[in-house]
C-alpha cells in the first residue's frame, strides 16, 4: 500500500500469541489484556534496548473491546481493563517514542466474539484515527472470504479518508487460502501494508517449520507480491516464550530476516531471558531484515536434512542461512560454492561474516567452497559483501 508507511518490514510487539484472550484481571492482573500490560510492555520496549534497534509498534490484539458499541455506534475499550481509554493509552505509548497498534475484524464479530467492523468501516476507521492509533490489524473471522476483495479495499479507503497515517495489516489472503481461493496479491499489495498468508503461529518448532515450508512452497507468488510498503507476514516472533530452544530461536530470527518479514514479537518483555534478548536485539540480523531492497529470500538448496536460503541485499551483498532440519543427532556440515549459494550478481570475491558470532570469516572467491557446521534445528547465518582486497 502506497501510503508512505512500512517502507521496511514493521517491527514491534503484539499481544496475541503470548497473552491470548486472557481477560481475567481479577485472578491474573499482571497478564490480562488491559492497559497495564501494554504500558509495561511499552516501558520495556523503550528502556531495554528494543526501541533503539527499531522495534516500534506496541500492538493490542483481540479482546480489548466492550461487547457493545456506544450510543453513537462507536467502539470503546472494556472499561474495567482499559479504565483510562485507548486514547490515553496511545498518548502513553507515544510519550515513550513508540506507536500503538490495535485489532479489529472485517466481519460481524472478531475471532474471539467482540463486535466486528462490518457495516461500521468508516466510523471505526475514524475512531482509531481520533485515538491516535498508528497500526491496524484487520482480521477476517465471521466474514465471507469471497467478499474480501471488495471489503478490505473499502477499509483502506476509510483509513485514507481520516488523513491519519495508519499501517494497515490484512488477514485477507489467509482466509481466502484457507477457503481454497487463490488470493489476488496485486490487489492485496495495493491495499495493505502487510498481510497474513498462513496459519496462526503457535509456540512450537513444528509451527515455525510449517510456516517456513509454506513460504518455500509458495515462494514465487509471495516474493513477487512483496516490497517496500507491502509485506508478507508469517506471523509473530515467539522468541523468549516457552516452545523454542536456543537454537530454534536463532532459527526463527534468521528465517524471518531472510524473508524480510515483519518482526512483531509476542513474548513477555518483562521477563525474557538474556539469551532471547540477545537474539532479538542482534543488529546485524535486523539489518538483513530491514534491508532497503525488501526482497524475500529464497531457498537455493534443499536435502532432507539441510536447507540453504539466500536473500539479496543492497550493494550486491547477500545474506545466507544454513538451516539444519534434523531434530536430533550431531551438528552437520555442508559445503557449497558461493555461486551455488545463489550469489549471482557477477561479483568475483566476497568477504563473509558470521552474524551470530559477529566475526569475519575472510574472503572467498565465487567458486570457493564455504563450509557451515549447523546444530540440529539451528542455523548458521552469514552475510557477504563485495571484497575490497
Ligand atoms: C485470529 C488471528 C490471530 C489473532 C486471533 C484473535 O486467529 O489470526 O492472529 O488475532 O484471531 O482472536
Amino acid at each position: 500500500l502506497d501510503n508512505g508507511l512500512a517502507r521496511t518490514p514493521p517491527m514491534g510487539w503484539m499481544a496475541w500469541e503470548r497473552f491470548r484472550c486472557n481477560i481475567d484481571c481479577v485472578n491474573d492482573p499482571d497478564n490480562c489484556i488491559g492497559e497495564k500490560l501494554f504500558m509495561q510492555i511499552a516501558d520495556h520496549m523503550s528502556t531495554d534496548g528494543f526501541k533503539d534497534v527499531g522495534y516500534e509498534y506496541v500492538a493490542i490484539d483481540d479482546c480489548w473491546m466492550s461487547h457493545q458499541r456506544d450510543s453513537n455506534g462507536k467502539l470503546y475499550g472494556n472499561t474495567t481493563r482499559f479504565p483510562s481509554g485507548i486514547k490515553r493509552l496511545a498518548d502513553y505509548v507515544h510519550s515513550k517514542g513508540l506507536k500503538l497498534g490495535i485489532y479489529e475484524d472485517y466481519g460481524k464479530l472478531t475471532c474471539a466474539g467482540y463486535p466486528g467492523s462490518l457495516d461500521h468501516l468508516e466510523v471505526d476507521a475514524q475512531t482509531f484515527a481520533d485515538w491516535g492509533v498508528d497500526y491496524l490489524k484487520f482480521d477476517g473471522c465471521y466474514s465471507n472470504p469471497k467478499v474480501m476483495d471488495t471489503g478490505y479495499p473499502q477499509m483502506t479507503k476509510a483509513l485514507n479518508k481520516t488523513g491519519i497515517p495508519i499501517v494497515f495489516s490484512c488477514s485477507w489472503p489467509d482466509y481466502q487460502r484457507a477457503s481454497g481461493m487463490k488470493p489476488n496479491y496485486t490487489l492485496i499489495g495495493d491495499n495493505c501494508n502487510l498481510w497474513r498468508n498462513f496459519n496462526d503461529i503457535q509456540d512450537s518448532w513444528d509451527s515455525v517449520t510449517s510456516i517456513i515450508d509454506y513460504y518455500a512452497k509458495e515462494h514465487d507468488t509471495l516474493a513477487a507480491a512483496q516490497g517496500p510498503g507491502k509485506w508478507n507476514d508469517p506471523d509473530m516472533v515467539i522468541i523468549g516464550d516457552f516452545g523454542l530452544s536456543y537454537d530454534q530461536s536463532k532459527s526463527q530470527m534468521a528465517m524471518w530476516s531472510i524473508f524480510a518479514s515483519p518482526l512483531m514479537m509476542s513474548n513477555d518483555l518483562r521477563s525474557v531471558s538474556d539469551e532471547a534478548k540477545e537474539i532479538l536485539l542482534n543488529k546485524e540480523i535486523i539489518a538483513v531484515n530491514q534491508d532497503a531492497l525488501g526482497v524475500m529470500g529464497r531457498q537455493v538448496y534443499k536435502t532432507g536434512a539441510m536447507e540453504v536460503w539466500t536473500k539479496p541485499l543492497v550493494n550486491k551483498s547477500f545474506a545466507t542461512v544454513f538451516l539444519n532440519r534434523n531434530t536430533n543427532g550431531m551438528p552437520r556440515s555442508i559445503s557449497m560454492t558461493l555461486k551455488d549459494m545463489g550469489y549471482n550478481t557477477g561479483v568475483d570475491h566476497y568477504t563473509l561474516r558470521d552474524v551470530y558470532l559477529h566475526k569475519s570469516l575472510g574472503n572467498y572467491g565465487i567458486n570457493d567452497q564455504f563450509t557451515a557446521t549447523v546444530n540440529p534445528t539451528g542455523v548458521v547465518m552469514v552475510t557477504a559483501s563485495i571484497s575490497t582486497t
